[in-house]
């Protein structure tokens, strides 16, 4: 899969999702299902939205042990999502187990990406929650290369550690950013943000932006000058 644009679909319900989707006549994009709506909805919003012509990267961020997940992973695969995502803290016995589940009977599976450490979690509570005592870049990288050793296809991560991620994985693992924002734009809620085009010259693979296009007047117009912007 090549660069592409990822739009967060954090919508509360199925009809509100669907009413945002309908508005994209010509191209279908990319869409991002978080806990929110698939919880709301169940894997039916996933089969639907499917069935609508578009990608699915099914943000769930599963962590468990070793065996739930690998069954876990097993359902997903067959719900035919593109991406799906799991945390890096779980260990790499876990990823590997996860990796095993969703890989199908014919040897495909859809991508698996981690987490790394949240984006909310900061250095004090890394150290005070987690006693974790290295500095948080290191901590990232190592999970990074954790989860790249365990089969992995990349990391979810800010537009700012994509090149690092590059470096220290490979050019082929791939930097999933969101905290993408247009030059013009509202910052919102998020502190360190990147253009779509400064996203693409740091060598992210796939942009997830939100409200940037959900909130915007004209989405199906955010959306293009995002692809534009990013893709070329
Ligand atoms: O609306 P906005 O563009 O900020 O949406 C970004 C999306 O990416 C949301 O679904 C958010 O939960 C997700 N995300 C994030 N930062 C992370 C991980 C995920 O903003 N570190």
């Amino acid at each position: 899969m090549g660069k592409d644009v990822i739009i967060a679909c954090d919508f509360a319900s199925a009809e509100k999702t669907y009413a945002f989707l309908d508005q994209f006549t010509t191209r279908k994009p990319f869409v991002k299902i978080g806990m929110e709506l698939f919880y709301a909805e169940g894997p039916q919003i996933v089969r639907e939205i499917k069935a609508r012509g578009h990608k699915i990267f099914l943000d769930l961020k599963l962590h468990d042990i070793p065996n739930t997940l690998k069954k876990a992973m097993a359902v997903l695969s067959k719900l035919d999502v593109d991406i799906c995502n799991l945390h890096a803290a779980g260990t790499r016995r876990m990823m590997e187990a996860a990796i095993e589940g969703l890989t199908r009977p014919d040897g495909t599976r859809p991508l698996l990406i981690a987490v790394t450490q949240l984006t909310s979690t900061d250095q004090e509570s890394m150290e005070k929650d987690l006693l974790i005592h290295a500095p948080i870049d290191q901590v990232v990288m190592h999970y990074a290369q954790c989860a790249r050793d365990a089969g992995l296809d990349g990391v979810v991560c800010s537009p700012l550690e994509a090149g690092k991620v590059h470096a220290a994985c490979g050019e082929t693992f791939l930097t999933v950013t969101p905290g993408v924002r247009f030059a013009d734009g509202d910052v919102g809620d998020q502190k360190r943000v990147m253009t779509p085009t400064q996203a693409r010259e740091i060598g992210s693979d796939y942009i997830v932006v939100g409200r940037p296009i959900t909130a915007a007047p004209d989405p199906v117009a955010a959306y293009e000058r995002c692809v534009k912007e990013f893709v070329g």
